[in-house]
């Protein structure tokens, strides 16, 4: 079974996801009314789910022909699957991308691509973004996207949690260190701790990871608990080997 449906955060923000209750996992894909009244992409989805997304973003008032720009956070088919579908509709379109991760798109994909650097800001469709790369989290052109207008960051898998997309009471830390433990999907703790710090510096106010709610209300303590988390982590390991 799959459900799905938009929310909308902080006036400026619409997320579409799709729940799939075989795999106790949402899928989320971010589109931002940036204030020249553009609307961006950040992940796109995979490409069997782009027709619902499509028409659940009508019914919210977005229509996915008008987005010119995709940021594709890594060449994962959650994150940018749906691509040619996008470009079907939207020929100017352009990709952004870690630079690894952009070749990949427009060799494939005959799509226009900007490569992105690390923590450089960029004005994209009227919107001001800063990339910041999170190596090997958990691929190697891994980025995650903070908006500083929002104080919002976009953390891709980065704060993945199992289970549904509404926000629930309760310490969100104890949820992500499950998730990591039961999926495996990281290679490393010691990257993730290295990604943590970089993101630690921004002033955040909402996380919106592609799996799981969003986190508003305890952002500096989810991230520093994470921090002990991989901390305690390297430990152990230094301990046991
Ligand atoms: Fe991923
Ligand atoms: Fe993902």
């Amino acid at each position: 079974m799959k459900s799905s449906k938009v929310d909308v955060f902080a006036d400026h923000v619409y997320r579409n996801n799709i729940f799939i209750e075989k795999l106790d996992l949402g899928f989320s894909q971010f589109f931002l009314k940036s204030p020249t009244g553009d609307t961006l992409c950040i992940e796109t989805g995979m490409r069997g789910d782009f027709p619902l997304m499509k028409s659940n973003l009508l019914s919210a008032g977005i229509d996915v022909a008008t987005v010119n720009s995709v940021i594709v956070p890594h060449f994962e088919a959650d994150e940018m699957g749906a691509l040619p579908d996008f470009i079907t509709l939207n020929k100017n379109l352009v990709a952004y991308a870690h630079p690894i991760c952009s070749h990949a798109l427009a060799d494939i994909f005959s799509v226009k691509t900007k490569p992105l650097k690390d923590e450089v800001p960029i004005t994209i469709s009227g919107e001001v973004l800063v990339p910041i790369f999170a190596k090997h989290v958990h691929q190697w052109d891994a980025l995650v996207i903070y908006v500083p207008r929002l104080k919002a960051l976009f953390s891709s898998d980065v704060f993945m949690r199992y289970g549904p997309v509404e926000e629930r009471p309760g310490d969100p830390v104890q949820e992500i260190v499950a998730s990591i433990e039961n999926s495996g999907y990281l290679p490393s703790i010691e990257y993730l701790h290295a990604a943590l710090e970089k993101i630690k510096k921004y002033d955040i106010e909402w996380i919106f990871p592609m799996h799981g709610p969003a986190i508003h209300n305890n952002v500096a303590a989810t991230i520093d608990g994470l921090i002990e988390y991989c901390l305690k982590d390297r430990h152990k390991e230094t301990v046991e080997g």
